[in-house]
């Protein structure tokens, strides 16, 4: 197993199952052109952020970390008229692409873009008044992994959906003596969810073009 097997499957995956969109590949194209890290979720999994919010009716969306909006773009075009999402970057570089994405995918109305370090915003969007969010994606500075993960149970209700991106890392997740504050980060993520009565929640291991990670998916619990 190898790779460029798994990218050549997603490739195939992608080719059979995701309409191939001009907003999408320009938003991927001008991001690279920006010189952004290619890091942005893979067209199968923003296919799956998109069910998502399908499945689960969510009007209110929250991602935590932009870059050029891919996924941002992503979660946009599922949304029911009226439909929002709040979306938060700390680079304004990232920002500045962003916007452009967004302008050009038509998304820009239903797209609040929140330029700042998360855990600076965060407390602002809830003094704001803003959620309950009925979809929250958390795929930033995975450092930060655990405060994104109570704040986005503090703004949730009893049904949402909380995904967290890059919970794997290769499979660097099960060193419990890492160094590296993502790969420590993300370990005290699965503490806290592990306690965390709130929330039922799962993790999946990924393969494809972007190599060997995971998904984390909780869903928040009644009463
Ligand atoms: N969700 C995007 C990829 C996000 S990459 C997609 O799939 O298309 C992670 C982003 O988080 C980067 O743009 C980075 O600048 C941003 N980021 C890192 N630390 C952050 C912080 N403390 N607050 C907000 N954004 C942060
Ligand atoms: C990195 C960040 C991501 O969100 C991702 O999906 C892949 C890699 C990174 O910082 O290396
Ligand atoms: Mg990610």
């Amino acid at each position: 197993m190898s790779e460029e097997l798994w990218t050549a499957v997603d490739c195939y995956v992608t080719d059979a199952l995701i309409a191939s969109d001009a907003d999408l590949a320009a938003a991927l194209r001008d991001s690279a052109a920006a010189g952004l890290p290619a890091i942005n979720v893979t067209p199968n999994f923003g296919k799956l952020l998109q069910l998502l919010v399908r499945i689960t009716g969510a009007r209110n969306v929250l991602e935590i970390g932009t870059l050029g909006g891919y996924s941002t773009i992503w979660l946009a075009r599922a949304l029911p008229p009226g439909g929002r999402i709040i979306t938060l970057e700390a680079e304004p570089r990232h920002a500045d692409v962003a916007r452009a994405n967004f302008a050009r995918a038509g998304v820009t109305g239903v797209i609040d873009l929140r330029l700042g370090r998360a855990l600076d915003t965060l407390p602002k969007i809830a003094a704001e008044g803003w959620g309950p969010f009925d979809v929250i994606f958390i795929d930033a500075d995975k450092e930060n992994n655990p405060e994104y993960f109570t704040w986005a149970i503090k703004l949730s209700r009893p049904g949402s959906l909380i995904i967290v991106d890059n919970v794997v890392r290769k499979g660097k997740v099960i060193d419990a003596g890492s160094t590296d504050p993502m790969i420590q980060g993300t370990r005290r993520l699965y503490e806290m969810v592990s306690r965390e009565k709130r929330v039922s929640a799962t993790a999946i291991q990924t393969v494809g073009s972007k190599g060997y990670d995971g998904i984390l998916i909780a869903r928040v619990n009644e009463g």
